[in-house]
């Protein structure tokens, strides 16, 4: 009940571990990837208080020098401010070139140490210790870390591939339920990204996964990282195939902003966009209303329900055409006809405000 997947990007092979239990091996799993004296353990305070000893006495164990850092929980962390604090102690604490920096917990922190890991004197190697569903699902593979700025999320950063993943799946079990959500979230839209298979796949053991039937949840892990994998083999730095990605991230990030970040969760936000994409797409695409119908249930079953706010379709449209995606103030939308059938196009304002409209007469009152 356990997988090795691969991930190569240019210049980086590295392996993604995963099963129940992984953490019970951590030391010599990590020891098997740097020959560092030292080691940065970077976490938040949530998971310090649940793996945080653990770690720490199975990386001393193995002989290295425990820098442990930990930062607050929650999105606030991902700061320029706390990722200089955390070079200022790595310097402070000695760490040299030859040194690691272990990040262990959500995509906040993977984000943020993989972050300092690419700065800190030019570059020094790193390890993803994922313990949310959405940074196993997505967050710690590929490469991209970063801050966020007053501007808006993930506007400072590097592409920076770890030395390899290390996801205890057991670890899931204490996930509060919007984060689960949150991760379920890209594990839906990695599903009908991918195709018919996997998107049957998990119509099929919707209830084990949202149960979090742990067999059934490392197959799911296992299934959306060689996904992802072979994603960033041909498009690294999101030139092409990788915009995908982004599918239902056009809307989920304008209701997300609109509404003001944790009114709804991110999880809740994404499926929303998927559902709005995939009427926009019977539109402009050639997605059947089959499809729509489909993959809303999928969402459903999986307990991403719609959201019930109205938001309003301006501010949403204004806030859509802030996606990285834009281009000469058209916005860019991933589109998906079919299973595995996708494609990134403009559209424009005007049948994204009749969407928006139509949208925006279902929720409840203002
Ligand atoms: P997160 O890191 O904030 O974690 C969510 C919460 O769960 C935190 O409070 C954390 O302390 C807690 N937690 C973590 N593991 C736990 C466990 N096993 N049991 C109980 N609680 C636990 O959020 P996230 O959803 O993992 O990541 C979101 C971040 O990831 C965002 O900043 C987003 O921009 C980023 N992201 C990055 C990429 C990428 O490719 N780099 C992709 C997607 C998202
Ligand atoms: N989660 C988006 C990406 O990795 O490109």
């Amino acid at each position: 009940m356990s997988a090795t997947v691969h991930v190569r990007a240019p210049g980086a092979l590295y392996n993604v571990e995963i099963g129940p239990g992984a953490l019970d091996e951590i030391g010599p799993m990590i020891r098997d990837l740097t020959p560092a004296e030292s080691v940065a353990l970077v976490t938040d305070e949530t998971v310090a208080s649940l793996f945080g000893m653990k770690v720490d006495t199975a990386l001393a164990r193995e002989g290295f020098r425990v820098l442990s850092l930990t930062v607050p929980a929650g999105e606030q962390s991902k700061s320029w401010a706390v990722a200089g604090d955390l070079c200022e102690t790595l310097a402070a604490g000695g760490v040299s070139r030859t040194d690691a920096v272990v990040a262990l917990g959500g995509g906040v922190v993977g984000d943020l140490a993989g972050f300092a890991a690419a700065v800190y004197l030019r570059g020094i190697d790193f390890i993803q210790v994922p313990t949310t569903l959405l940074a196993m699902v997505d967050s710690s593979v590929g490469g991209k870390t970063g801050v966020d700025l007053r501007a808006g999320k993930n506007l400072a950063g590097a592409f920076k591939q770890p030395l390899g993943v290390i996801a205890d799946t057991a670890a899931l079990a204490t996930l509060p339920e919007d984060e689960w959500l949150s991760g379920l979230a890209e594990v839906a839209k990695t599903a009908v990204l991918d195709g018919e298979e996997f998107m049957s796949w998990l119509e099929a053991r919707a209830e084990q996964v949202a149960a979090r039937d742990e067999a059934v949840v490392t197959e799911l892990v296992e299934r959306c990282v060689r996904f992802k994998a072979d994603v960033v083999a041909r498009d690294e730095k999101e030139e092409g195939p990788r915009e995908c990605l982004n599918y239902g991230h056009t809307l989920g990030h304008a209701i997300e902003k609109v509404l003001g970040y944790g009114a709804v969760t991110h999880g809740q936000a994404v499926a929303e966009g998927m559902r709005f994409a995939s009427r926009v797409s019977v539109q402009v695409g050639a997605a059947s209303t089959e499809f729509v119908r489909r993959q809303d249930r999928l969402l459903d079953v999986l307990g991403l329900t719609s959201i019930e706010e109205r938001v309003e379709p301006s501010a949403v449209l204004e806030a859509m055409h802030v996606d990285k995606k834009s281009r000469s103030g058209v916005v860019r939308m991933v589109l998906v006809d079919s299973p595995s059938s996708w494609h990134c196009v403009p559209v424009q304002d005007v049948t994204i405000s009749a969407h928006l409209d139509a949208w925006a007469s279902t929720k409840g009152g203002e």
